[in-house]
């Protein structure tokens, strides 16, 4: 269903996020019909350049990352003759009326910030300033949405200044993957798991999010970011909310964003010895974290593991295992729901350790598997065997399925049709970074030096302890 017509200006529009994800994913969204053939799609950044340039620019980068689409010959160049480009002054004035002039009556005019966080104010300003935004007007911020709570308490109230609350979104990319909206699908669309889905049934939570790349280039924003900033503040904690977050009334924006904000604000504060951090050493063919941030002395974390506890009716005394790191032995992302063994074996000891566990994959390979466990077939007696119940979800809707959108087409069509579900309120993150501000805080007064782990691994030794202490294991990252 296409959404309606639009005006989308990309402030950055020059830049890594906007080559790599947006453009290529709108021209995906364009191929399937969802983007009108009247939309608009305007770059705006510091350096001179023609349209026509900005579009070659375009087209080589859909080429670069999404060489699949970039078949589309005649369609990608209906889509770059949507597009146009302004070179705007964030700071000052140049460049601004003439943006004003591309925009056209009429339509959803919406502005992507995919720019440093620094800009946003500036921009935010001056879109009112030079009456190019409107009240129905919408803007999109990307992370990372301050450094702490005090950046992110004047980056909220700089944009609350010109925007109300109802027209900006703060975008999440991992709200916007398949898997992660089908979790709540599975979890409120069904009767099987809601009754199940509490500490009396589940003995813990795992949510892992491993990555097999190392920091490349971005050395110098990661160096002051580290995994707690870059990945746990804002991916894994709202994995972590709609794995808790009670039912709401409704699906709509307010009513979930209502019930992930009571998550956050019901986590316990982390003691020191349930955190584990950790540094990626050099391998033969990788350089160290060090290297990478060009930083011989960084104590910066690019790995993290740690145990939390979420102190409601609902989660009490069910610990959550969140882990995430670069480098690591295998790129997965999953959330492990295990529950906890049935009370009595009628089989006897024999029969082994069989413990239910539903594992939703959010890269790669999307999907849920439910571990099952049944009598081993054949004539040898009652021995129990755990077999999967899987739900795959590209195999269970057949080839014919349209393919799974990328996380940005998703939330960029929301933004387009009003839908800020799945876009972090400026609460929402404000608890967040309550939350982890004293643990960084607590890191940085007591000089806490990560330990270093091996590249291709599972992360330092440490982080098994944390595990083994509790009498649990992780799961297996392949
Ligand atoms: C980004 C982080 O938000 O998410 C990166 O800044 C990280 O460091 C990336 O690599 C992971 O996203 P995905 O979608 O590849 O899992």
């Amino acid at each position: 269903i296409p959404v309606d017509n639009f005006d989308l200006v990309i402030f950055g529009g020059t830049g890594d996020l906007a080559r790599r994800k947006i453009l290529p994913g709108l021209f995906r969204r364009f191929i399937s019909g969802q983007m009108p053939e009247e939309a608009r799609i305007i770059g705006a950044a510091r350096s001179d350049m023609s349209v026509d340039d900005y579009r070659v620019m375009i087209r080589d980068a859909v080429h670069e990352f999404d060489p699949a689409s970039a078949k589309h010959k005649d369609c990608l160049e209906r889509f770059l003759g949507q597009l146009g480009y302004v070179a705007v002054d964030a700071m000052g004035e140049g460049g601004w009326k003439e943006l004003h002039a591309e925009m056209r009556e009429n339509t959803v005019r919406a502005f992507y910030f995919s720019v440093a966080p620094s800009l946003f104010g500036a921009i935010a300003e001056r879109l009112k300033s030079f009456g190019l935004a409107d009240d129905q007007s919408r803007i999109v911020v990307e992370k990372p949405f301050g450094k702490d709570l005090e950046t992110a308490k004047k980056l909220n109230r700089s944009l609350s200044e010109h925007f109300d609350e109802s027209q900006i979104y703060r975008i999440d990319h991992y709200l916007g993957k398949e898997t992660v909206q089908n979790l709540m699908a599975v979890r409120f669309g069904n009767m099987l798991f809601e009754p199940l889905w509490n500490s009396q049934y589940v003995d813990h939570i795992q949510i892992t999010v491993a990555e097999t790349v190392g920091v490349g280039g971005r050395g110098s924003y990661y160096d002051t970011s580290g995994a707690m900033r870059d990945m746990v503040q804002n991916h894994l904690m709202q994995l972590l909310c709609l794995i808790a977050m009670e039912p709401p009334a409704k699906f709509d924006p307010d009513a979930v964003r209502d019930e992930k904000l009571k998550v956050i604000r019901a986590l316990d504060p982390v003691e020191p010895h349930h955190i584990v951090r950790g540094q990626y050493a050099a391998s033969e063919k990788t350089p160290s974290y060090r290297a990478d941030v060009e930083n011989a002395r960084s104590f910066t974390e690019s790995f993290i593991a740690m145990r939390c506890q979420i102190s409601n009716w609902r989660w009490a005394g069910t610990p959550f295992y969140l882990r995430t790191g670069k480098r690591m032995k295998a790129r997965t992302s999953e959330i492990a729901v295990v529950f906890k063994d049935a009370p009595h074996s009628i089989f006897g000891p024999e029969a082994g350790y069989h413990r239910n566990v539903l594992s939703i994959r959010l890269q790669p390979n999307e999907g849920m598997t439910l571990g099952v466990t049944i009598k081993e077939p054949g004539p040898g007696g009652m021995r129990l065997v755990d077999v999967p119940l899987d739900m795959t979800f590209a195999e269970a809707l057949g080839p014919d399925a349209e393919e799974v959108p990328d996380a940005y087409e998703r939330l960029i069509m929301d933004v387009i049709r009003g839908n800020q579900t799945l876009f972090m309120r400026g609460d929402e993150v404000e608890a967040a970074w309550r939350w982890t501000d004293p643990i960084i805080e607590g890191w940085q007064r007591r000089n806490d030096v990560p330990k270093e782990y091996d590249t291709g691994s599972t992360g330092p030794d440490d982080a098994l302890m944390l595990m083994h202490r509790d009498g649990r294991r992780w799961r297996e990252i392949k």
